[in-house]
């Protein structure tokens, strides 16, 4: 292997990685074998499922170059070894669901905030053992943040320098760890890099998510709760893509900076669902209107300029990639029948027993 391709962190911790964009990167970045390692810290809530490892962990080259430990990122004494053994640390774990916060914000704050401040705090540590000739280099920090965190954005395109507006417990816990993530910079000189990721999208997506729940739902002839008028915007980003732009800020992007990493694919919910109930050619009469989300943004969308300059290009046009999408969850009906059994009743209860009771037929 040439310099060029050696990888500058051979050692990753990676948290939150038996989630769904966390997996895809472990198992992308390993597939690579470029002999990168790879120790996963995930404390595995409800979104944690090891079964998205299992490409990892059933090939025994793969395998060899990883490791897994359930823990919690808010737990000191199980973060600062593990942060002692690695290169960089790439911050996936968070609370990630909207609804979810608009339920019981008080996770997110734990997670999202004081669990990104104890990895900050083991990373700071280890940069004082650099300084002392304990460890060669302080490590890297990269943390997963969000395109929520600039708030609804009515017109025109979100910039990083923009300021930031959340509006939810969600993006409002996600923006307080990447301000901290910031601090440490500016602070203590860490070594860190922020990425602002768009709606992502594809295999192994929780199915409390638009897209999967959508997907599952229509499968079995279930109910489509469409929130509001159906007319808010996303940006879609295929989840092999958002992951390969985060592998490459951690190569490439330069210290104390952030990205957005933008879909470009800018589609109303109503096109999403008219395009997934094409693809699995259902009818749009199991779309329900209900009672839209409580501060429910209307529209996200960034301007990911300054990531291309980097040398990062969005591969996965919409299309090919819900297609895809349909197709991976027709054929793994165990792996999303599993989760949507249990506690998850009760969420789904929770979340829309009444919106569907009440809801109105949402007219196409
Ligand atoms: P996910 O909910 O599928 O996975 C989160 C993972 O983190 C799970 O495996 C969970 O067990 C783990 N986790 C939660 N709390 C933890 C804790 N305290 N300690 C250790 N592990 C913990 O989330 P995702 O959709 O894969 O999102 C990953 C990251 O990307 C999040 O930080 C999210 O904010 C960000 N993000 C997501 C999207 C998206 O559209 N999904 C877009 C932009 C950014
Ligand atoms: O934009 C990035 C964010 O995308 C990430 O930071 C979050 O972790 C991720 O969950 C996602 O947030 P959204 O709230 O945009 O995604 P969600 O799939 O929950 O909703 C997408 C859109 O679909 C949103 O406008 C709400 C709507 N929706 C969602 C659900 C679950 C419905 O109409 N009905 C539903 O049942």
């Amino acid at each position: 292997m040439s310099d060029a391709q050696r990888p500058h962190f051979p050692r990753l911790l990676v948290t939150g990685g038996a989630g769904f964009i966390g997996s895809c990167f472990v198992r992308d970045v390993l597939a690579r074998k470029d002999g990168t390692e790879i120790i996963v810290l995930d404390k595995m809530t409800y979104a944690g499922n090891r079964e998205n490892l299992d490409p990892v962990e059933s090939d025994p080259e793969l395998a060899a170059r990883f490791r897994f430990v359930q823990g919690d990122i808010a737990d000191a004494a199980v973060v600062a070894p593990l942060v002692a053994e690695v290169d960089a640390v790439v911050n996936f774990a968070a609370e990630s669901h909207v609804d979810r916060s608009i339920l019981d914000p008080e996770a997110f704050l734990r997670t999202d905030v004081m669990g990104v401040h104890i990895l900050l705090e083991a990373c700071r540590l280890e940069k004082e053992r650099a300084l002392k000739g304990e460890r060669p280099a302080a490590p890297r920090f990269l943390q997963v943040s969000t395109d929520e965190v600039y708030g609804s954005v009515e017109t025109g395109e979100s910039r990083e320098t923009d300021g930031l507006e959340p509006r939810s417990p969600y993006s409002a816990a996600k923006a307080g760890g990447e301000l901290l993530v910031r601090s440490y910079f500016v602070t203590y000189g860490m070594d860190v890099v922020v990425t602002r990721g768009s709606n992502t999208y594809g295999p192994y997506h929780h199915p409390e998510k638009l897209i999967p729940l959508f997907i599952t739902n229509a499968i079995d002839d279930q109910q489509l709760p469409l929130y509001g008028d159906g007319l808010q915007r996303r940006d879609w980003l295929y989840v092999a893509d958002h992951a390969g732009a985060i592998g490459h800020v951690l190569e490439h992007g330069v210290s104390g900076e952030t990205y957005n990493v933008a879909g470009d694919n800018e589609r109303t919910n109503r096109e999403v669902v008219t395009a997934l109930l094409a693809d699995l050619g259902k009818p749009w009469s199991l779309v329900r209107q209900v009672q839209d989300r409580p501060g429910h943004d209307r529209r996200y969308a960034m301007d990911s300029s300054k990531l291309r300059a980097l040398g990062w290009t969005n591969k996965m046009p919409f299309e090919q990639g819900l297609a895809t999408t349909v197709d991976w969850y027709r054929d793994h009906a165990d792996w999303w029948r599993a989760i949507k059994s249990g506690d998850w009743k009760d969420y789904y209860n929770r979340q829309y027993a009444t919106r569907l009771a009440t809801s109105s037929e949402a007219g196409k």
